[in-house]
């Protein structure tokens, strides 16, 4: 009996030297080591030994047992290491290899624009602020000298939300809502970026969603010569440092006198062209000398303070700039087109 446990020991020892993966292990396994194996054969003849054998073949079974689950075990353990090993091999980083890009978002043309024109004026020393975008009709018109039924209302279709709210139809609310703020009346210089919304059809030039930027700036001595010497820098430092600006006569019951301001064509110096279609001259925001009555309408004394303002159009400005044709572009969030923007130069 001895010897047919030590043979099964070697046959063990042997098959599980010979096996390379878990599952011929497990076979060995059970052959040797499971119920109906051939050391559970000869354990169950344990019975009819005597004393003094059973205790030497008892003795040599558990050595042959302790072996064979020893050498059973460490198989395991160098068939999973060889396993990790294969996987980490198949793994291995190649770092010398090019890596994915990374798609950076870019700003919007919008955002750059406005981000342009408030960088300008806060170096020349304005306040950015905003106000809400559903507006009260008293702050949209009738503190700007525009009452109920007045022809002017008619050129701002508006969204109306009650009888008494809509959404603001532009940015000159905010001139009311920054000079009733200004509790001292004291003189003061601001713009304001926003969201304006008027009852357009959509098309490649129109949208009832767009934006504005609004300026105001309300002291003592301000004259026509401020509100002129301020839009020419401003032209220049958007649309480059040969332009220049011409004024002419228009109408917002806001200003008075009012005018819209025209732009020499950056593209063709003036000699006309596609872009300023054939005249020299794009028109590019209105701006007047701020109306007595919505100065006293705010409490601030006419006799005493002069104003001027302007409104322009954000989108109108990112177009002549970037040459862009659809207006729609600017809303449809298309990469394609939004990753024609924010340049770096290198
Ligand atoms: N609010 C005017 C508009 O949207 C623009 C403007 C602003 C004109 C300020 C004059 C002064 O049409």
């Amino acid at each position: 009996m001895i010897e047919s446990l030590e043979k099964i020991k070697n046959e063990a020892l042997q098959s599980i030297d010979e096996v390379t993966d878990e599952n011929s292990l497990n076979n060995v396994k059970s052959k040797y080591m499971g119920k109906k194996s051939v050391f559970s054969e000869i354990m169950s003849k344990m019975g009819s030994l005597s004393n003094e054998e059973r205790k030497e073949v008892g003795s040599k079974s558990n050595e042959v047992r302790a072996s064979i689950t020893e050498a059973l075990d460490n198989k395991l353990k160098s068939i999973k290491d060889e396993e990790l090993n294969k996987k980490l091999e198949g793994d291995k980083i190649d770092i010398t290899l090019p890596s994915k890009k990374i798609r950076k978002g870019t700003r919007h043309p919008l955002t750059i624009v406005r981000e342009e024109i408030e960088d300008l004026f806060i170096s020349m020393g304005y306040d950015v602020v905003s106000g809400p975008e559903v507006e009260t009709d008293n702050y949209c018109f009738e503190m700007l000298n525009l009452p109920k039924g007045h022809p002017a209302r008619d050129a701002q279709d508006s969204f109306y939300i009650t009888d008494e709210m809509l959404l603001r139809t532009h940015t000159s609310p905010v001139q009311i809502r920054s000079m009733l703020a200004n509790e001292e009346k004291k003189p003061f210089k601001l713009i304001c970026p926003g969201k304006t919304y008027r009852r357009d059809d959509d098309d490649a030039t129109h949208s009832h969603q767009f934006s504005q930027v609004e300026g105001l700036v309300v002291g003592e001595n301000i004259s026509l010569s401020d509100l002129k010497g301020t839009l020419e820098l401003f032209a220049k430092k958007m649309f480059g440092e040969d332009r220049k600006i011409r004024f002419r006569s228009s109408f917002f019951p806001f200003t008075e006198p009012s005018y819209e301001v025209d732009v020499s064509c950056f593209k063709c110096n003036e000699k006309g062209c596609n872009i300023c279609k054939g005249t020299g001259w794009i028109e590019i925001l209105g701006c007047g000398m701020v109306h007595p009555n919505v100065l006293e309408n705010c409490g601030f004394d006419h006799t005493k303070y002069q104003g001027f303002a302007f409104g322009v159009g954000i989108e109108r400005v990112a177009s002549l700039k970037y040459g862009v044709t659809n207006m729609r572009d600017y809303f449809t969030n298309d990469y394609r087109f939004l990753r024609n923007f924010d340049r770096k130069e290198i």
